[in-house]
Protein backbone atom coordinates (compact mmCIF):
# COMPACT_ATOMS: atom_id res chain seq x y z
CA UNK A 1 0.00 0.00 0.00
CA UNK A 2 1.16 2.88 -1.04
CA UNK A 3 0.26 6.70 1.35
CA UNK A 4 -0.93 9.78 0.27
CA UNK A 5 -1.07 13.36 2.37
CA UNK A 6 -4.58 14.25 2.65
CA UNK A 7 -4.27 17.50 0.47
CA UNK A 8 -1.89 19.93 1.53
CA UNK A 9 -2.43 18.43 4.95
CA UNK A 10 0.33 16.83 7.33
CA UNK A 11 -1.65 13.52 7.53
CA UNK A 12 -0.77 10.98 5.30
CA UNK A 13 -3.68 8.32 4.14
CA UNK A 14 -4.00 5.01 2.55
CA UNK A 15 -4.22 5.83 -1.24
CA UNK A 16 -6.86 2.89 -1.10
CA UNK A 17 -9.49 3.42 1.57
CA UNK A 18 -12.48 1.38 2.82
CA UNK A 19 -15.62 2.93 2.78
CA UNK A 20 -18.80 1.24 4.22
CA UNK A 21 -21.94 2.71 2.54
CA UNK A 22 -24.73 0.36 1.81
CA UNK A 23 -22.66 -2.61 3.28
CA UNK A 24 -22.14 -2.40 6.90
CA UNK A 25 -25.44 -2.70 8.88
CA UNK A 26 -27.75 -3.49 6.23
CA UNK A 27 -26.51 -5.66 3.16
CA UNK A 28 -23.87 -7.75 4.90
CA UNK A 29 -23.59 -8.89 8.20
CA UNK A 30 -21.61 -7.81 11.11
CA UNK A 31 -19.06 -11.21 10.68
CA UNK A 32 -18.90 -10.46 7.13
CA UNK A 33 -18.26 -6.58 7.66
CA UNK A 34 -15.66 -7.35 10.56
CA UNK A 35 -13.61 -9.38 8.45
CA UNK A 36 -13.15 -7.15 5.46
CA UNK A 37 -12.25 -4.79 8.27
CA UNK A 38 -9.74 -7.28 9.45
CA UNK A 39 -8.56 -7.84 5.87
CA UNK A 40 -8.31 -4.31 5.31
CA UNK A 41 -5.77 -3.12 8.21
CA UNK A 42 -3.90 -6.59 6.76
CA UNK A 43 -3.35 -4.92 3.37
CA UNK A 44 -2.17 -1.80 4.79
CA UNK A 45 -5.64 0.34 4.47
CA UNK A 46 -5.49 2.62 7.28
CA UNK A 47 -8.16 5.30 6.24
CA UNK A 48 -11.68 4.05 6.70
CA UNK A 49 -14.48 6.14 5.71
CA UNK A 50 -18.38 6.27 7.09
CA UNK A 51 -21.01 8.62 7.50
CA UNK A 52 -23.74 9.50 10.33
CA UNK A 53 -26.52 8.35 8.11
CA UNK A 54 -25.52 5.44 6.77
CA UNK A 55 -27.55 2.51 7.59
CA UNK A 56 -29.45 4.69 9.58
CA UNK A 57 -26.22 4.74 12.05
CA UNK A 58 -25.93 1.52 11.95
CA UNK A 59 -22.62 2.03 9.78
CA UNK A 60 -20.79 3.83 12.24
CA UNK A 61 -21.71 1.69 15.45
CA UNK A 62 -20.39 -1.90 13.27
CA UNK A 63 -17.21 0.11 12.08
CA UNK A 64 -15.99 0.94 15.46
CA UNK A 65 -16.54 -2.45 16.59
CA UNK A 66 -14.77 -3.85 13.45
CA UNK A 67 -11.79 -1.47 14.55
CA UNK A 68 -12.11 -2.01 18.64
CA UNK A 69 -8.89 -2.60 20.14
CA UNK A 70 -6.23 -1.25 17.19
CA UNK A 71 -4.17 1.42 18.05
CA UNK A 72 -5.87 4.84 17.23
CA UNK A 73 -3.03 6.45 16.33
CA UNK A 74 -2.42 3.70 13.53
CA UNK A 75 -6.18 4.75 11.70
CA UNK A 76 -7.79 7.34 10.32
CA UNK A 77 -11.26 7.27 10.60
CA UNK A 78 -14.00 9.64 8.46
CA UNK A 79 -17.16 10.46 8.90
CA UNK A 80 -19.94 13.06 7.53
CA UNK A 81 -23.10 14.95 8.80
CA UNK A 82 -25.59 16.77 6.77
CA UNK A 83 -28.08 13.67 5.38
CA UNK A 84 -31.40 12.59 8.50
CA UNK A 85 -30.48 10.50 11.16
CA UNK A 86 -33.75 10.90 12.79
CA UNK A 87 -37.13 11.38 12.39
CA UNK A 88 -36.96 15.28 13.76
CA UNK A 89 -36.71 18.64 11.61
CA UNK A 90 -33.08 19.16 12.93
CA UNK A 91 -31.88 15.45 12.81
CA UNK A 92 -30.15 16.94 9.11
CA UNK A 93 -28.56 19.86 7.64
CA UNK A 94 -25.43 21.69 9.05
CA UNK A 95 -26.90 24.09 11.53
CA UNK A 96 -24.82 24.22 14.63
CA UNK A 97 -27.53 22.20 16.76
CA UNK A 98 -27.15 19.22 14.31
CA UNK A 99 -23.40 19.52 13.80
CA UNK A 100 -23.15 19.33 17.95
CA UNK A 101 -25.64 16.41 18.39
CA UNK A 102 -24.01 14.52 15.65
CA UNK A 103 -20.19 14.66 16.42
CA UNK A 104 -21.35 13.37 19.89
CA UNK A 105 -23.83 10.49 17.87
CA UNK A 106 -20.94 9.50 15.47
CA UNK A 107 -18.24 9.65 18.48
CA UNK A 108 -20.09 6.96 20.45
CA UNK A 109 -20.50 5.06 17.73
CA UNK A 110 -17.23 4.75 16.31
CA UNK A 111 -16.06 4.25 20.14
CA UNK A 112 -13.15 7.04 19.69
CA UNK A 113 -12.22 10.57 21.24
CA UNK A 114 -11.96 12.21 17.86
CA UNK A 115 -12.39 11.30 14.00
CA UNK A 116 -9.36 12.71 11.53
CA UNK A 117 -11.64 14.32 8.74
CA UNK A 118 -15.31 15.38 9.42
CA UNK A 119 -16.91 15.98 6.47
CA UNK A 120 -19.70 18.05 5.28
CA UNK A 121 -21.88 15.01 3.09
CA UNK A 122 -23.72 17.75 0.75
CA UNK A 123 -24.45 21.75 0.73
CA UNK A 124 -26.83 23.38 3.06
CA UNK A 125 -28.75 26.07 1.30
CA UNK A 126 -30.71 26.18 4.59
CA UNK A 127 -27.81 27.21 6.72
CA UNK A 128 -25.67 30.51 6.67
CA UNK A 129 -22.79 29.14 5.84
CA UNK A 130 -20.74 31.25 8.49
CA UNK A 131 -22.65 28.98 11.17
CA UNK A 132 -21.62 25.66 9.84
CA UNK A 133 -18.08 26.88 10.32
CA UNK A 134 -18.04 28.74 13.09
CA UNK A 135 -19.43 25.10 14.31
CA UNK A 136 -16.74 23.44 12.93
CA UNK A 137 -14.31 25.37 14.38
CA UNK A 138 -15.89 24.38 17.67
CA UNK A 139 -15.74 21.04 17.16
CA UNK A 140 -12.03 21.25 15.51
CA UNK A 141 -11.01 23.15 18.71
CA UNK A 142 -12.87 20.88 21.26
CA UNK A 143 -10.59 18.20 19.61
CA UNK A 144 -13.58 16.13 18.47
CA UNK A 145 -12.39 16.20 14.83
CA UNK A 146 -8.62 17.05 12.94
CA UNK A 147 -9.50 18.49 9.51
CA UNK A 148 -12.32 19.40 7.70
CA UNK A 149 -14.12 18.10 4.49
CA UNK A 150 -16.74 18.48 1.98
CA UNK A 151 -18.61 15.88 -0.11
CA UNK A 152 -20.36 16.57 -3.39
CA UNK A 153 -19.85 20.83 -3.08
CA UNK A 154 -19.88 22.90 -6.29
CA UNK A 155 -16.26 24.65 -7.14
CA UNK A 156 -17.38 28.10 -5.79
CA UNK A 157 -18.97 26.23 -2.85
CA UNK A 158 -15.57 24.95 -1.86
CA UNK A 159 -13.94 28.14 -2.25
CA UNK A 160 -16.63 29.85 0.00
CA UNK A 161 -16.02 27.14 2.93
CA UNK A 162 -11.99 27.41 2.43
CA UNK A 163 -11.79 31.19 3.12
CA UNK A 164 -13.63 31.22 6.25
CA UNK A 165 -12.05 28.00 7.16
CA UNK A 166 -8.82 30.22 7.00
CA UNK A 167 -10.08 32.84 9.28
CA UNK A 168 -11.51 30.46 12.20
CA UNK A 169 -7.97 29.17 11.70
CA UNK A 170 -9.18 25.25 10.97
CA UNK A 171 -8.07 23.23 7.60
CA UNK A 172 -10.76 22.53 5.18
CA UNK A 173 -8.47 19.78 3.12
CA UNK A 174 -10.94 17.59 1.22
CA UNK A 175 -13.16 16.85 -0.97
CA UNK A 176 -15.47 13.75 -1.35
CA UNK A 177 -16.88 13.69 -4.56
CA UNK A 178 -17.99 10.48 -7.47
CA UNK A 179 -14.99 9.91 -9.31
CA UNK A 180 -14.37 6.84 -11.65
CA UNK A 181 -13.68 6.19 -15.25
CA UNK A 182 -17.48 6.96 -16.22
CA UNK A 183 -18.32 9.57 -13.79
CA UNK A 184 -15.53 12.70 -14.50
CA UNK A 185 -17.66 15.70 -13.50
CA UNK A 186 -14.70 17.30 -11.73
CA UNK A 187 -12.71 17.51 -13.78
CA UNK A 188 -13.25 20.56 -15.09
CA UNK A 189 -14.29 23.12 -12.08
CA UNK A 190 -13.59 21.02 -8.76
CA UNK A 191 -10.23 19.80 -9.49
CA UNK A 192 -8.58 23.06 -10.75
CA UNK A 193 -9.99 24.65 -7.58
CA UNK A 194 -8.78 21.93 -5.20
CA UNK A 195 -5.10 22.12 -6.83
CA UNK A 196 -5.52 25.90 -5.67
CA UNK A 197 -6.28 25.96 -2.53
CA UNK A 198 -4.29 22.52 -1.49
CA UNK A 199 -7.77 20.01 -1.24
CA UNK A 200 -7.14 16.88 -2.04
CA UNK A 201 -10.17 14.26 -4.29
CA UNK A 202 -11.16 11.58 -1.94
CA UNK A 203 -13.36 9.78 -4.12
CA UNK A 204 -16.59 7.69 -4.06
CA UNK A 205 -17.47 4.68 -6.45
CA UNK A 206 -14.41 4.04 -8.31
CA UNK A 207 -15.88 0.90 -9.70
CA UNK A 208 -18.82 2.45 -10.35
CA UNK A 209 -20.42 0.62 -7.78
CA UNK A 210 -18.80 -2.67 -8.90
CA UNK A 211 -20.10 -1.80 -12.91
CA UNK A 212 -16.23 -1.37 -13.67
CA UNK A 213 -15.43 -5.06 -12.41
CA UNK A 214 -16.77 -6.09 -15.12
CA UNK A 215 -18.66 -8.68 -13.50
CA UNK A 216 -22.79 -7.42 -14.88
CA UNK A 217 -23.41 -8.46 -18.29
CA UNK A 218 -25.71 -6.99 -20.66
CA UNK A 219 -28.55 -8.64 -21.66
CA UNK A 220 -28.57 -10.78 -18.42
CA UNK A 221 -29.48 -11.31 -15.19
CA UNK A 222 -26.75 -9.75 -12.01
CA UNK A 223 -24.28 -12.03 -10.30
CA UNK A 224 -26.40 -13.34 -6.85
CA UNK A 225 -25.27 -11.37 -3.83
CA UNK A 226 -24.02 -8.63 -5.87
CA UNK A 227 -25.54 -4.66 -5.12
CA UNK A 228 -27.35 -4.98 -7.98
CA UNK A 229 -29.68 -7.55 -6.10
CA UNK A 230 -29.61 -6.02 -3.02
CA UNK A 231 -33.25 -4.60 -2.88
CA UNK A 232 -32.48 -2.52 0.70
CA UNK A 233 -30.92 0.35 -1.77
CA UNK A 234 -28.09 -1.49 -3.20
CA UNK A 235 -29.88 -1.76 -6.44
CA UNK A 236 -31.53 1.49 -6.37
CA UNK A 237 -28.52 3.63 -6.33
CA UNK A 238 -26.20 1.29 -9.09
CA UNK A 239 -29.24 1.39 -11.32
CA UNK A 240 -27.77 4.75 -13.21
CA UNK A 241 -25.07 2.26 -14.60
CA UNK A 242 -27.53 -0.63 -15.20
CA UNK A 243 -27.92 0.01 -18.76
CA UNK A 244 -26.59 -2.15 -21.50
CA UNK A 245 -24.84 0.37 -22.99
CA UNK A 246 -23.19 1.30 -20.38
CA UNK A 247 -22.20 -3.09 -19.52
CA UNK A 248 -21.59 -3.99 -23.28
CA UNK A 249 -18.87 -1.06 -23.39
CA UNK A 250 -17.30 -1.63 -20.38
CA UNK A 251 -16.97 -5.41 -21.59
CA UNK A 252 -14.35 -3.69 -24.16
CA UNK A 253 -11.80 -2.86 -21.15
CA UNK A 254 -11.44 -6.20 -20.62
CA UNK A 255 -8.38 -7.09 -23.01
CA UNK A 256 -6.96 -3.75 -22.18
CA UNK A 257 -6.81 -4.70 -18.41
CA UNK A 258 -5.39 -8.16 -19.58
CA UNK A 259 -2.55 -6.45 -21.44
CA UNK A 260 -1.79 -4.23 -18.70
CA UNK A 261 -1.76 -7.39 -16.39
CA UNK A 262 -4.29 -6.44 -14.06
CA UNK A 263 -8.16 -7.49 -13.70
CA UNK A 264 -11.18 -4.89 -14.45
CA UNK A 265 -11.06 -3.32 -10.77
CA UNK A 266 -7.90 -2.84 -10.33
CA UNK A 267 -8.01 -1.06 -13.74
CA UNK A 268 -10.44 1.11 -12.26
CA UNK A 269 -8.91 1.61 -9.25
CA UNK A 270 -5.40 2.57 -10.63
CA UNK A 271 -6.77 5.08 -13.15
CA UNK A 272 -8.61 7.14 -10.49
CA UNK A 273 -5.20 7.40 -8.61
CA UNK A 274 -3.43 8.70 -11.62
CA UNK A 275 -5.14 11.84 -11.04
CA UNK A 276 -2.54 13.29 -9.12
CA UNK A 277 -5.15 15.26 -7.16
CA UNK A 278 -6.69 12.23 -5.55
CA UNK A 279 -5.55 11.84 -2.29
CA UNK A 280 -7.16 8.32 -1.54
CA UNK A 281 -9.89 5.98 -3.79
CA UNK A 282 -12.18 4.68 -1.32
CA UNK A 283 -13.33 1.64 -2.32
CA UNK A 284 -16.40 -0.51 -1.06
CA UNK A 285 -16.13 -4.37 -0.31
CA UNK A 286 -18.74 -7.20 0.58
CA UNK A 287 -16.30 -10.01 0.88
CA UNK A 288 -12.39 -9.96 1.91
CA UNK A 289 -11.08 -11.37 -1.54
CA UNK A 290 -12.56 -8.15 -3.43
CA UNK A 291 -10.24 -6.12 -1.12
CA UNK A 292 -7.07 -8.16 -1.64
CA UNK A 293 -7.67 -7.94 -5.44
CA UNK A 294 -9.09 -4.28 -5.02
CA UNK A 295 -5.19 -3.07 -3.26
CA UNK A 296 -3.44 -4.47 -5.80
CA UNK A 297 -3.88 -1.42 -7.65
CA UNK A 298 -2.01 1.14 -5.25
CA UNK A 299 1.25 1.97 -6.77
CA UNK A 300 0.35 1.23 -10.37
CA UNK A 301 1.07 3.17 -12.89
CA UNK A 302 -0.81 3.04 -16.13
CA UNK A 303 1.17 4.35 -19.46
CA UNK A 304 0.12 7.19 -21.88
CA UNK A 305 -1.12 4.67 -24.66
CA UNK A 306 -3.37 2.71 -22.41
CA UNK A 307 -5.04 5.44 -20.91
CA UNK A 308 -5.34 6.64 -24.67
CA UNK A 309 -7.28 3.52 -25.43
CA UNK A 310 -9.20 3.49 -22.50
CA UNK A 311 -10.90 7.18 -23.56
CA UNK A 312 -11.65 5.66 -27.09
CA UNK A 313 -13.62 3.04 -25.72
CA UNK A 314 -15.61 4.38 -22.72
CA UNK A 315 -16.23 8.05 -24.73
CA UNK A 316 -19.57 7.70 -25.61
CA UNK A 317 -20.85 6.67 -22.12
CA UNK A 318 -18.39 9.17 -19.95
CA UNK A 319 -20.52 11.98 -18.24
CA UNK A 320 -18.31 15.01 -17.77
CA UNK A 321 -20.90 17.59 -16.98
CA UNK A 322 -19.60 19.84 -14.35
CA UNK A 323 -23.48 20.49 -13.01
CA UNK A 324 -23.63 17.62 -12.04
CA UNK A 325 -21.92 18.27 -8.59
CA UNK A 326 -24.46 18.93 -6.52
CA UNK A 327 -26.43 19.10 -3.52
CA UNK A 328 -30.36 19.17 -2.73
CA UNK A 329 -31.79 22.28 -3.66
CA UNK A 330 -33.70 22.24 -0.51
CA UNK A 331 -32.64 20.81 3.02
CA UNK A 332 -33.91 16.76 2.82
N1 LIG B 1 -19.89 11.12 -0.12
C1 LIG B 1 -20.85 10.48 -0.71
O1 LIG B 1 -21.91 11.03 -1.02
C2 LIG B 1 -20.68 9.01 -0.99
C3 LIG B 1 -21.60 8.32 -1.79
C4 LIG B 1 -21.35 6.98 -2.04
C5 LIG B 1 -20.24 6.35 -1.48
N2 LIG B 1 -19.37 7.05 -0.68
C6 LIG B 1 -18.19 6.43 -0.05
O2 LIG B 1 -17.46 5.67 -1.01
C7 LIG B 1 -17.38 4.32 -0.57
C8 LIG B 1 -17.29 3.41 -1.74
O3 LIG B 1 -18.47 3.50 -2.53
P1 LIG B 1 -18.94 2.22 -3.33
O4 LIG B 1 -19.16 1.09 -2.38
O5 LIG B 1 -20.02 2.61 -4.25
O6 LIG B 1 -17.56 1.94 -4.15
P2 LIG B 1 -17.11 0.97 -5.30
O7 LIG B 1 -15.76 0.55 -4.87
O8 LIG B 1 -17.29 1.64 -6.61
O9 LIG B 1 -18.13 -0.28 -5.27
C9 LIG B 1 -18.01 -1.22 -4.24
C10 LIG B 1 -18.84 -2.46 -4.52
O10 LIG B 1 -18.43 -3.10 -5.72
C11 LIG B 1 -18.35 -4.52 -5.53
N3 LIG B 1 -16.92 -4.89 -5.62
C12 LIG B 1 -15.86 -4.27 -5.01
N4 LIG B 1 -14.70 -4.85 -5.37
C13 LIG B 1 -15.01 -5.84 -6.21
C14 LIG B 1 -14.23 -6.78 -6.92
N5 LIG B 1 -12.90 -6.79 -6.81
N6 LIG B 1 -14.85 -7.69 -7.71
C15 LIG B 1 -16.20 -7.66 -7.82
N7 LIG B 1 -17.00 -6.80 -7.18
C16 LIG B 1 -16.41 -5.88 -6.38
C17 LIG B 1 -18.91 -4.78 -4.13
O11 LIG B 1 -20.33 -4.91 -4.22
P3 LIG B 1 -21.12 -6.31 -4.36
O12 LIG B 1 -20.24 -7.40 -3.86
O13 LIG B 1 -22.34 -6.10 -3.54
O14 LIG B 1 -21.45 -6.40 -5.81
C18 LIG B 1 -18.62 -3.48 -3.42
O15 LIG B 1 -19.43 -3.23 -2.29
C19 LIG B 1 -18.60 4.16 0.33
O16 LIG B 1 -18.51 3.08 1.21
C20 LIG B 1 -18.58 5.48 1.07
O17 LIG B 1 -17.61 5.45 2.07
C21 LIG B 1 -19.58 8.37 -0.44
Amino acid sequence: MEYRHLGRSGMLISEISYGNWVTHGSQVEAEQATACVRTALDLGITTFDTADVYAGTRAEAVLGEALKGERREGLEIFTKVYWPTGPGRNDRGLSRKHIMESINGSLRRLQTDYVDLYQMHRFDVATPLEETFEALADVVHSGKAHYIGVSEWKAEQIRAGYELARELKIQLVSSQPQYSMLWRVIEAEVVPVSEELGIGQIVWSPLAQGVLTGKYLPGQPPPSGSRATDEKSGAMFISRFMRDDVLSTVQKLKPLAEQAGLTMAQLAVAWVLQNPNVSSAIVGATRPDQLTDNVKASGVKLDTELLKRIDEVLDPIVERDPDKTESPSKRP
